[in-house]
């Protein structure tokens, strides 16, 4: 059992460095099937999420080799089109493989993504887009099989929601296809942005990624390239909401500030001080408050609304303000899985379907809590920074899929945190 032991109560005082992103990342190392060539990957994190892609792509024939932040991946030895490794159940970004395999091979047979337990979380928008372009998709058995054996063909796709899973899958097959794609009611969220980018530098002719409408012309021809991923946005949101919540003052380095819009502005509402920087050489965010924070209400919804990623950490930080908060998660059915435990330390939050009622309190009180999944994860972390004594976070196996370095980052800030594996 790995566990975390969190002495609460200290305010949060210096530099974090923010990894590479994660929802980036995963779509980036799919992507790197269709070049058939060697790309190298810098700023990729080190987090279990990134490790089970890679060793699925090793399995697949692929060659992948890290050196710190940098990884080498060489997808010549792949030639298969079937990914049934068991790991690919436990993590939702292992959808991607479709679409680069479908894009590499005209077909594709992957296991169902599984992922955070956050609700119901089909596929249907990525399989839509699949047929639109020419394929025969069937599921069976827990694997879907995907079969453009007559080749893939560019047409118009309209995605029914904003769904960032939906949106990539469909990139990584129509770049490669014979023909000119639309996706139209697309996510714009950062990582889409990266994702994009990447099979561009690849040789792919993607446009309006970070709008609602993508165009894409299909080209055969891609290939390797080097390529840096976008700093981690909800990273940085949860180091933000940490410093705010322990009533700390940090410096978070390594971020774009345009992508921490929504977090900065609820936590300036809330009385927190944030201020954008610019070191000439990178971009920064410090934050740093004094007092209780004030109680707001959030919304989650797509880029460029409030992440449903930091509505989790985020309640953890409005348990213990001035006032009531309301708190409505609108993408996912189930991402309330927190609440209880934050209850369990002394939290006064009411769940009524898909939003909680914060009644803010002076404090919270360590407990022994659980992470349910890796946001939760996030949502405990910060509960037991600024929690008045100690306490014990089960489950951190989800903190490990989304946090590079989580221990190291937070003692380096000055936290009492000690992870436990036995
Ligand atoms: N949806 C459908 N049908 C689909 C696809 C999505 O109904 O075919 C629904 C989902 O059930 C959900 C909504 O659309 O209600 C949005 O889902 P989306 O597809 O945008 O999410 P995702 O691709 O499954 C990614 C991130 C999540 C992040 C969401 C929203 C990755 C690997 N995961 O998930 O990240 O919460 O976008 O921004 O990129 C996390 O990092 O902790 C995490 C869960």
């Amino acid at each position: 059992m790995k566990r975390l032991v969190i002495n609460g109560g200290k305010p949060l005082h210096g530099e974090v460095y923010i990894s590479g992103s994660k929802n980036a990342a995963v779509g980036i190392v799919a992507a790197t099937i269709l070049a058939n060539d060697i790309c190298v990957l810098e700023n990729v994190p080190d987090v279990s999420d990134i490790k089970i892609m890679l060793d699925v792509l090793t399995s697949l024939g692929a060659n992948c080799k890290r050196e710190g932040e940098i990884v080498e991946i060489d997808t010549r030895g792949i030639n298969t089109w079937v990914a049934d490794q068991d790991s690919i159940s436990k993590m939702r970004g292992s959808s991607y493989l479709m679409g680069a395999l479908l894009g590499r091979f005209h077909k594709a047979q992957v296991y169902l993504p599984g992922g955070c337990s956050i609700g119901p979380r089909p596929i249907d928008q990525h399989l839509k887009g699949f047929s639109c372009l020419g394929s025969d998709n069937k599921t069976e058995f827990g694997r879907v099989t995907c079969d453009a054996s007559n080749g893939l063909f560019g047409n118009n796709v309209y995605l029914d929601l904003m769904s960032v899973g939906a949106t990539i899958n469909i990139m990584l097959a129509a770049c490669t296809a014979v023909g000119n794609t639309v996706i139209e009611n697309c996510a714009m969220e950062p990582h889409v942005v990266d994702v994009a980018n990447f099979l561009n530098a690849m040789g792919a002719s993607i446009r309006g990624a970070g709008t609602d409408v993508i165009r894409i012309t299909g080209r055969r021809d891609l290939h390797g390239c080097t390529y840096a991923i976008i700093p981690d946005q909800i990273e940085a949101g949860t180091y933000m909401v940490a410093a705010a919540a322990t009533k700390g003052d940090v410096i978070i380095k390594n971020i774009i500030p345009a992508h921490l819009e929504a977090i900065s502005a609820k936590l300036m509402e809330c009385g927190v001080e944030v201020i954008e920087g610019d070191s000439g050489t990178e971009f920064f965010m410090h934050v740093r408050a004094k007092e209780r924070p004030r109680a707001v209400n959030i919304r989650t919804l797509p880029y460029p609304g409030f992440p449903t990623d930091l509505q989790q950490p985020m309640t953890s930080l409005l348990a213990v303000a001035y006032g009531n908060s309301f708190v409505t998660e609108n993408l996912f059915e189930d991402r309330f899985n927190h609440v209880r435990e934050l209850n369990r330390m002394g939290a006064r939050i009411t769940l009524n379907g898909r939003t909680a009622l914060v009644a803010g309190v002076e404090k919270l009180y360590g407990a022994e809590i659980t992470a349910t999944d890796l946001r939760a994860g996030a949502a405990m972390i910060v509960a037991a920074l600024m929690a008045e004594g100690t306490s014990i976070v089960r489950n951190i196996h989800y903190i490990d899929r989304g946090y590079e370095k989580l221990t190291e980052k937070l003692r380096g800030l000055g936290a009492n945190i000690t992870r436990v594996e036995e």
